[in-house]
Formats: structure tokens, sequence, C-alpha cells
């Protein structure tokens, strides 16, 4: 039977569709450095597939990634085979050292039901932080910046694989649900198909923010971003 690997049509599909990585990183990298210049390592939360990690590593060195999906995880060790990477859960975990920054990007957060999670999330990001440490999280859109019923299509190839992806995302409660629909055709193999729903919260600007107070962190926002959904950074009160 023919089959198609998801974490692998995730990575072909970002970076065929021009998400910029390697631009993202650096740009994080200097936003870091200019809360805490002498930064020196780094946490992604919700790595992925390591994509960001590998140029964090590039930028600072001492990097780890910590990610709840083992799919995602073979996928990001495959990626970078000597990189320090965690199974774990944003809400609680526990990696026994401190790093300079902890950045979560692409909207991880949004995968939190409630502002109870997002409290502990943020406060875990918190725990994990150097003295004068720096906190960088890209959130999902807030519920008045969200365009209900947005339809995204692309389709993009690579290594003679041909990945077609169309989202519809709509309000339901007081998250997004996203629902995507891939189309993967491999020459000589054939054409598979599956789709995903996504439950991705709409918290507010004042929840994020909220969060990032209760971890004893000063926060800011800045719009814009790597994906338009602006950035939280924060910094020990
Ligand atoms: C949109 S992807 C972003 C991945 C990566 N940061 C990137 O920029 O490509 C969201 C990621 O969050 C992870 N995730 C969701 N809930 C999580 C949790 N509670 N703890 C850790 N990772 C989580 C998912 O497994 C997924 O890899």
């Amino acid at each position: 039977m023919y089959e198609v690997d998801h974490a692998d049509v995730y990575d072909l599909f970002y970076l065929g569709r021009g998400k910029d990585y390697a631009a993202e990183a650096s740009d994080i990298a200097d936003l870091v450095r200019s809360r805490t210049p002498e930064a020196s390592s780094l946490l992604d939360v919700a790595c992925g597939t390591g994509t960001h990690l590998e140029h964090f590593t590039k930028e600072f060195g001492d990097t780890a990634g910590l990610e709840l999906s083992e799919d995602m995880l073979t996928h990001a060790r495959k990626r970078l085979p000597d990189a320090t990477l965690h199974q774990g859960d944003m809400r609680d975990f526990r990696l026994g050292r401190k790093f300079s920054a902890v950045v979560s990007m692409f909207s991880s957060v949004g995968y939190l039901k409630t502002t109870e999670e997002l409290d502990a999330a943020v406060a875990s990001f918190a725990e994990h932080l150097e003295p004068g440490g720096v906190v960088v999280v890209e959130p999902w859109w807030f519920p008045e910046t969200f365009a209900d019923g947005w339809v995204s299509a692309d389709v993009v190839r690579r290594d003679g694989r041909t990945v077609a992806r169309v989202s519809h995302s709509v309000r339901e409660g007081n998250a997004t649900r996203m629902e995507v629909h891939f189309t993967v055709a491999d020459p000589g193999k054939g054409v598979r198909h599956f789709s995903d729903v996504h439950l991705i919260t709409l918290f507010h600007q004042a929840e994020y923010e909220a969060a990032f107070t209760a971890a004893g962190l000063r926060v800011e926002y800045l719009e814009g971003g790597p994906s338009g959904r602006g950035l939280f950074v924060g910094v020990p009160a």
C-alpha cells in the first residue's frame, strides 16, 4: 500500500511554500540579542521538525528543542542528529537547566485550550530562563484579527512530489476550527489524500499578556512578526 508520511509532507509544504525559516530564525536571534546581548543558549518549545532549531543552533550553539509529537520529533532527529531534543508538553516540563532564550514559534501556543493552560506554559518557559533572559512567543491570531471563513490554497512541487494543500477556517466558540486537506502525488507511486482538523484557540492579547505577567515577566507585543500575528517578548520584571 502506498503511504505518505504526514510530517514529511508538512516539512516539504512549508519550505516549498516559501516559509523562510532561516530568515525568521535570524530575525528572532536579533530580537533575542536586543534584549539579552550576551545570549548563548536557546530552547525552542514545540520545535516541530526542527527547522528553526537548525538555524538557531548556528546562531547560539547551545540549543535544545521540546516537542509533544513523537512523529515530529522523529523528523527533527533525522534533520538534526546531534541536537538535544526532548519529548514533552509545554504546559509542564522540567529540563533541569536554564537558557538565555526560550522561544515558541508559529503559533504553537494556540494548541493550548484554556488561559490556565496558557498560564502554565508561560510559567514553564519562565522557569527555564536564566536571569536576564528573554521569552519570545509567536501567538495565533486574536479574536479581532482572525478572518472568519478564510481559505488558503497552495500547490508545492519538490523532488518529483506534488503537494496540494487547501484549508478552510471558521470561528468555533473561542477557537479557530481549521480543516486542512492535503493531496499528495508521487510519480509512479500514486496519489493520496488526507485531512486534519485543527482547533486553535483565539486568545486575546490581554490573555497572553496576563500569562507573561503572572510568570513574573515584563511583556511587550510587537506587531508583524514572521506570520503577521506579531510576537510577545518577555523579560524578567
Ligand atoms: C504549527 S506547528 C509549529 C512547529 C514549529 N515550531 C514550526 O515553526 O514549524 C505546532 C507544533 O506544536 C506542537 N505542540 C502542540 N501542543 C503542544 C504541547 N502541549 N507541548 C509541546 N508541543 C506541542 C505540535 O506537535 C506541533 O509540532
